[in-house]
């Protein structure tokens, strides 16, 4: 089934509920980047969390890293990112706007939206120039006599240069992996689309050493393993793909790379890459240090320097492609029993995902029923993400769950007072049913631990 949600319906959504808003925004902004609300900063912490769960909770071959953003310059030399990270940029002469030379049949020209620049009747593109994305700011007290260092562009790195300390404390030897999630900084030329594309983003990036010869074997498990995190998660598995790079595509580092594609608004787009990084990062950080980025095997008595596969995936972007799998827009019918007479928007999210797992609402705010459902919340809050919420009529505190993704709202009614029972009401079948307030805590844990499957897939 085709999905015909536009990124403005995502955007206004994240605006309205105050999950994503664009940052400075009193200053009129800052060019592609965003801030996270209350429920942007709960949504993209599960999804971060999940992927914790699924490279250190589930396995027991892989170790975390919290590496510094900034880090020696001669890292980037060793790795490549100083001479080679680089898009290919030009310049207009009359807009005075700078465009990816790469990209510009996927542009409008911003003086004739209609036409790709250049293609303009008064554009002047100058030749394309070699554009480094990566940030540099100074080290030190004094600009002038401080070092050069860069705000990473990935976190790659800190993971490579950090190997023989991990491998020293962590008492594992290849196979195993070393994960890390953090920030990255690129000074993309045209960033966009919401925070598809942003210059500052988070990664969530894990580096799998092996013996040379078992690597294609394990980049055959990291692309399958990836792809199952996603659809486990709820992502239509009609709207994801594996696309292999063909050679010409592959980075000067990868023998083999592989896309995780998902189908945003803006069509197929790349949600995260698995690559085959042979020995490189360790051979080049080996050079550049002097210092020995090997692996001796007590059992061939051999030295080798181990092959990384790396499956490097994007939290907002992840973030993105959950909303945007979620997001649905419905008739229903009205609390009071009138069919179809009200319009809906939801977020049928995995229930792991949702920023709330349950909202409790007193039906009216008298006759004691607001302390009841304080009391609920109080002792639900301990176990999961609870909201109260009082404000507004019983049908617009439903919408308003809906549109954040809430799987669960318990309500509290005239009954409640005389037999301690609420109402559940679940999202996505909109089915209700009576629990006793003594075992709500075990019955919503009991239903947020289900498998799910996307509604959207329909009856399976
Ligand atoms: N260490 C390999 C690496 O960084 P990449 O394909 O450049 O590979 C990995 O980045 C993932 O990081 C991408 O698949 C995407 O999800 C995310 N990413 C990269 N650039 C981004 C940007 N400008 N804005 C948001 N996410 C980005």
């Amino acid at each position: 089934m085709a999905d015909l949600v536009s990124m403005d319906k995502i955007v206004a959504l994240c605006k309205r509920r105050g999950f994503i808003f664009a940052s400075s925004e009193i200053y009129g902004g800052l060019g592609s980047t965003y801030d996270y609300g209350h429920y942007g900063v709960l949504f993209k912490q599960n999804v971060k969390n999940e992927w914790w769960r699924a490279m250190l909770q589930e396995r027991d071959d892989i170790v975390a890293l919290d590496s510094a953003i900034l880090q020696h310059p001669r890292t980037w030399e060793a790795s490549g990112h100083l001479a080679g990270f680089t898009d290919p940029m030009v310049d207009c002469r009359t807009c005075g706007q700078r465009f990816r030379a790469d990209h510009l049949h996927d542009l409008q020209c911003p003086r004739k939206p209609s036409k790709p620049p250049g293609d303009g009747p008064d554009c002047s593109l100058t030749e394309a120039r070699d554009f480094n994305l990566m940030f540099e700011t100074t080290m030190g007290p004094v600009k002038d006599s401080g070092a050069t260092v860069y705000l990473r562009p990935e976190t790659a790195q800190g993971i490579f240069v950090n190997f023989k300390n991990v491998l020293q404390f962590s008492r594992k030897k290849p196979p195993f992996g070393i994960a890390q999630i953090g920030k990255s900084f690129r000074n993309e030329i045209t960033p966009g689309n919401f925070v598809f594309r942003t210059r500052e983003f988070e990664q969530m990036e894990m580096e799998f050493f092996v013996p040379p010869d078992e690597a294609p074997q394990w980049y055959e498990h990291w692309k399958q393993a990836r792809m199952e995190w996603y659809v486990e998660l709820g992502l239509r598995p009609d709207h994801l793909r594996l696309r292999e790079h063909d050679p010409d595509e592959l980075s000067h580092y990868s023998s083999a790379t592989a896309d995780v594609e998902y189908l945003f608004p803006i069509g197929w787009s790349e949600l995260e890459g698995i690559a085959n990084r042979g020995d490189f990062d360790l051979t080049q950080h080996a050079e550049y240090s002097g210092e020995k980025l090997e692996y001796f095997d007590q059992q061939t008595k051999e030295h080798y320097v181990p092959h990384v596969i790396e499956p490097a995936a994007g939290a907002d972007r992840a973030t993105l492609a959950f909303l945007v799998d979620a997001y649905d827009e419905e008739e229903i019918d009205t609390p009071s029993g009138a069919q179809g007479g009200e319009q809906r928007t939801v977020l049928k999210l995995h229930p792991r995902l949702a920023p709330v797992k349950v909202a409790v609402l007193p039906l009216v705010r008298k006759d004691g029923q607001p302390e009841v459902a304080r009391e609920i919340v109080a002792a639900l809050r301990g176990r999961m993400q609870t909201e109260y919420d009082a404000g507004g009529s019983i049908g617009k505190r439903y919408r308003r769950q809906d549109e954040i993704g809430t799987p669960f709202c318990v309500t509290v009614d005239h009954q409640t007072l005389e037999d301690r029972t609420v109402t559940v009401r679940e999202r996505d079948s909109l089915g209700q049913d009576r629990v006793a307030i003594g075992e709500l805590g075990d019955v919503l844990a009991a239903w947020l631990a289900q498998p799910w499957v996307s509604p959207k897939l329909g009856p399976t």
